[in-house]
């Protein structure tokens, strides 16, 4: 079952930019990214140390973690660099209007 949540007004999140967002009815968070127009969404945590990949820096689509240095394709959540080797959890994402929301399965 997929269950449609919102994430985060479209306004409200810059190009080339992230945030963390809880989620409700779900005992977790996810970061919302905006690349080139295009919104994702992922875990919030890193798969090498569990450390939030809001405090990481995003160049184009990949977010890079503060803590080591590891690296995640937002689009794919495949690991791009060491020391991350775990895919990091992907949602699909659609907009409507200003809402920008996650499709949870
Ligand atoms: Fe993220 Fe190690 S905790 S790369």
């Amino acid at each position: 079952m997929v269950e449609k949540v919102f994430l985060c007004r479209n306004s409200e999140l810059k190009e080339s930019a992230m945030r963390q967002v809880a989620v409700a009815g779900i005992d977790a968070s996810l970061v919302v990214y905006k690349v080139k127009g295009k919104v994702y969404a992922t875990d919030a945590l890193c798969t090498h140390g569990k450390v939030a990949l809001r405090e990481g820096d995003l160049e184009g689509t990949t977010i890079y973690c503060p803590l080591h240095g590891g690296g995640f394709d937002v689009c794919t959540g495949k690991a791009v660099s060491p020391p991350c080797t775990v895919p990091l959890k992907t949602y699909s994402t659609v907009v409507e209007g200003d809402d920008i929301f996650g499709l949870l399965e």
